[in-house]
């Protein structure tokens, strides 16, 4: 167990991020729940992670899935109770696990009680919770587009105003101008921290400080003087709290300032960066391309060496936003468990604390359904926009089966019965029918499984000091088929090397490997000249 009493422990952790929708139902109503977690906390610890992001628990009409909250201070009922929540915490707590909450800040639910209060009059004490424009029924104040379709704007007729939402029409932004409303969400997140939670994941918190009138939405003039405060009268009431901001747009100038060392705003950020490479120029993420491996490869190396010595980096391939990672840069057919492993090993080599998203430790694929089989309000508002424009059905689809959210989401599979064990019920996402083969049984069953090559790589980054102090150089940046790149301390060397196509490929080892112990590797022996097909290894020299 991680010795959590230092400030700083979350920079030897790894994190675990469950989405509990999909995690492991126990009352058979096809959704899972509060204790379907607890059932499952001796296997996450013998994966050996250190805390559980937990996607929204709180009380929600589920528009998008529980981050549209209605109520921050209740547990969604479908989910549990209260009392199964604080048991959750003391029982994770009990195996060394930290639960890490997140908190949507940026909107509430449209059925949260202060937005229903803001909607009775402009005098009511709640209306400036929320961001309003005058207007006309068919002029919105501008043409601001919402991340899930339409415009950003909803009239509401009895006030003759519109709600500014940058997501769902059910999701309405919360003015963060008012301090009352900043001083509301403080108390809500002490009262999670008096429960024993020990850091926050914050919901496209880059976002908080909008300025519609001037189309701004990410990285407002406010943003870091919010940051401050909001770190100043919670996070740092509890040194070694951890929290991680999810900022699409964030770059290397921005990290350092939201994870600078002296701790007055997060300790690291989720950035986007890699994640828009294999889309379009220009285009949405639906407008897929191929990965660039030589960007790819300079991306990671911008922001290892960006905010080396500067900031913390969060090191993550999957969430609950994107599709698997197995089946977007891997192979999820003949190399599915080997490629698996070699994409585990190029992030794991890192800086930085990482995040495994549920069944990313059992190499789990995308799933391809038809379009009324998919829960997800950004996959049909797309559909709906693209259609709508005239684009080729199959295109839509075939964007969806790469891209789509529920790619995530579907059930996680535990095991090769019915349902994959996972619900008894109907699930509330088809279950992905590869479970028979991919499920956690089988994973703990063989020992050259994804599942024990995580385990392992989560061991070595707490045995070995460069994992979290190394420096981070590229090896070969110009190659289109390997990432490979060099950690290096004041005494060794660390050589990380991923074959990222299905070929046999040349690959010299940089010199001073040969005596080098090998630390991990994806199919036995590495010999040095070639990799076989997604091999992936690292070894450990002396300098
Ligand atoms: C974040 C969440 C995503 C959600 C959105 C709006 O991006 O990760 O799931 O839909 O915020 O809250």
């Amino acid at each position: 167990m991680l010795d959590k009493t230092k400030p700083d422990w979350w920079k030897s952790a790894v994190f675990y991020q469950i989405y509990p929708k999909s995690f492991q139902d126990t009352d058979g109503d096809g959704v899972g729940d509060l204790r379907g977690i607890l059932s499952h906390l001796d296997y996450l610890a013998k994966l050996g992670v250190d805390g559980i992001w937990l996607s929204p628990v709180y009380a929600s009409p589920q528009a998008d899935n529980g981050y549209d909250i209605s109520d921050y201070q209740a547990i969604n009922s479908d989910f549990g109770t209260m009392e199964d929540m604080e048991e959750l915490i003391a029982q994770a707590r009990a195996r060394g696990i930290s639960i890490i909450m997140d908190l949507v800040l940026n909107h509430t639910s449209d059925e949260h009680r202060w937005f229903q209060e803001a909607c009775k009059s402009r005098e009511n004490s709640y209306h400036d919770y929320y961001v309003w424009r005058d207007g006309a029924p068919d002029m919105p104040p501008n043409d601001m587009k919402a991340a899930f379709g339409g415009s950003a704007w909803t009239y509401v007729p009895a006030l003759g105003q519109y709600y500014f939402h940058q997501f769902a029409v059910k999701q309405p932004d919360l003015n963060w101008d008012n301090p009352a409303v900043r001083r509301e969400l403080y108390q809500m997140i002490r009262f999670w921290m008096d429960k024993g939670i020990e850091g926050f994941r914050l919901d496209v918190i880059d976002q908080i400080a909008k300025d519609p009138d001037r189309k701004i939405t990410a990285n407002g003039p406010r943003l870091h003087e919010f940051l401050q405060e909001l770190s100043r009268e919670t996070f740092q009431r509890r040194p070694g709290l951890v929290t991680v901001g999810e900022a699409w747009g964030a770059n290397v100038e921005r990290a350092r300032l939201y994870s600078n060392q002296d701790g007055s705003e997060l300790s690291m950020v989720f950035q986007f960066e890699q994640m828009g490479l294999d889309q379009q120029p220009g285009g949405e993420k639906w407008d897929l391309a191929p990965l660039p491996l030589v960007r790819l490869k300079e991306s990671f190396a911008h922001w290892q060496q960006g905010l080396y010595g500067q900031g913390w980096n969060s090191l993550f391939l999957d969430n609950h936003d994107l599709p698997r990672i197995v089946s977007r840069w891997g192979d999820d057919g003949k190399w599915r468990v080997r490629s698996a492993k070699m994409l585990a090993t190029m992030l794991h080599g890192m800086q930085g604390t990482p995040y495994i998203y549920q069944g990313e430790e059992l190499g789990m694929t995308n799933i391809r359904l038809p379009i009324e089989q998919y829960v997800d309000i950004e996959i049909h508002g797309m559909y709906a926009e693209r259609i709508a424009r005239g684009d080729n059905p199959a295109d839509v689809m075939a964007s969806i089966y790469a891209k789509g959210r529920d790619n995530a989401r579907t059930p996680m599979q535990w095991s090769d019965g019915e349902n994959a064990g996972f619900t008894t019920g109907t699930p509330w996402l088809p279950v992905n029918p590869n479970y028979r083969e991919i499920n956690a049984a089988a994973a703990l069953a063989d020992p050259d499984s994804v599942f024990y090559y995580y385990q392992k790589l989560i061991r070595l980054r707490k045995e070995h000091p460069i994992f979290r102090e190394g420096d981070f150089e590229l090896v070969d940046a110009k190659s289109e088929q390997i990432f490979a790149y060099l950690r290096r301390t004041e005494n060794e060397t660390l050589l990380v090397a991923c074959n990222f196509t299905g070929e046999t490929v040349p690959f010299v080892w940089p010199e001073g490997f040969g005596e080098a112990a090998l630390l991990i590797s994806n199919c036995g022996e590495p010999e040095n000249g070639t990799l076989r097909p997604y091999e992936a290894f690292m070894l450990l020299g002396r300098r």
